[in-house]
């Protein structure tokens, strides 16, 4: 599958869609491991580089994305959360976790989770999360592209709505395939750029200020053709709107699925 640009375009609403193959897509510092290399990456950054902190610092955002993803919960997220996450195992990466939404929905099978979280308010909210739970969570500060983590060290890594904020998609998808062991899956659920003109069209426009309004987020990316780019095979990727029929909603288009390294 990589190579081919697949598009997105909705087929129902969310949860009761069935999961399409990749095959079918038409919408269809606390923490750090140390090989010099990565200790390397990890010391030139603290000489020369912005801690992630600097670079990802959205306060107001923060709060408001706190109370926007727990608002979701119940109006049909935690479900999708829950196909996201399912059947997980080993030691799983999950990047830009936020306020650590997702862990509640990490199957016991998980042995570890590493949960990698720029922004210092989101993190802290994270890290409390993560003492709420009995899986085994390490919440790590530090930046989608900058992983500092050996290589083929996960068996898995988890991005949910992370893609559309990094500041090069390409850099951070070649990255979590660096950390991934060679048949490690991504699981992604993203909200992507509609392929209808008009939808299109519609999110170019609100790009202008979103990405100022919501910490960095650009509702128009194509994040599906990105990952296959980047060398995944796309195994299964659903797509749907997110709250169901919201029409007008720049980030309403959603892709769910399973991506191997
Ligand atoms: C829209 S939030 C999603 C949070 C959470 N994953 C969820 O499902 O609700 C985007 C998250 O990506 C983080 N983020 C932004 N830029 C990042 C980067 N360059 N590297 C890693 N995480 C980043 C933000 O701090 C925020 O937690």
């Amino acid at each position: 599958m990589g190579g081919t640009a697949a598009s997105a375009a909705p087929m129902a609403s969310a949860p009761q869609l069935s999961s399409i193959t990749a095959a079918s897509v038409t919408l269809s510092s606390n923490s750090i491991e140390r090989s010099p290399a990565v200790a390397a990456r990890v010391a030139g950054c603290r000489l020369g580089c912005m801690s992630s902190n600097e670079q990802v610092r959205h306060p107001h955002f923060a709060r408001f994305l706190e109370w926007k993803a727990a608002r979701d919960e119940t109006r049909g997220q935690a479900e999708l959360r829950d196909e996201l996450l399912d059947g997980l195992s080993g030691r799983v990466l999950e990047v830009g976790a936020g306020s650590g939404v997702n862990f509640p929905h990490y199957p016991a099978s998980v042995s570890e989770l590493v949960a990698l979280e720029p922004e210092s308010y989101l993190r802290s909210r994270a890290e409390e999360a993560a003492a709420r739970l009995p899986l085994e969570i390490r919440v790590v500060d530090g930046l989608a592209g900058e992983l500092p983590f050996e290589d083929g060290s996960f068996d898995a890594a988890v991005v949910t709505f992370v893609l559309c904020s990094v500041p090069d998609q390409e850099r951070a998808l070649s990255d979590l395939r660096r950390v991934l062991k060679p048949d490690g899956e991504l699981r992604f659920y993203e909200h992507v750029r509609g392929h209808e003109p008009a939808r299109s069209r519609w999110q170019n426009a609100v790009d202008r200020v979103w990405p100022q309004l919501m910490g960095g987020c650009h509702p128009n990316r194509d994040t599906l053709a990105a990952i296959e780019r980047s060398g995944f095979g796309v195994e299964r990727c659903r797509g749907f709107h997110f709250p169901p029929g919201a029409l007008v909603d720049p980030v309403a288009l959603r892709i769910l699925g399973v991506a191997r390294r």
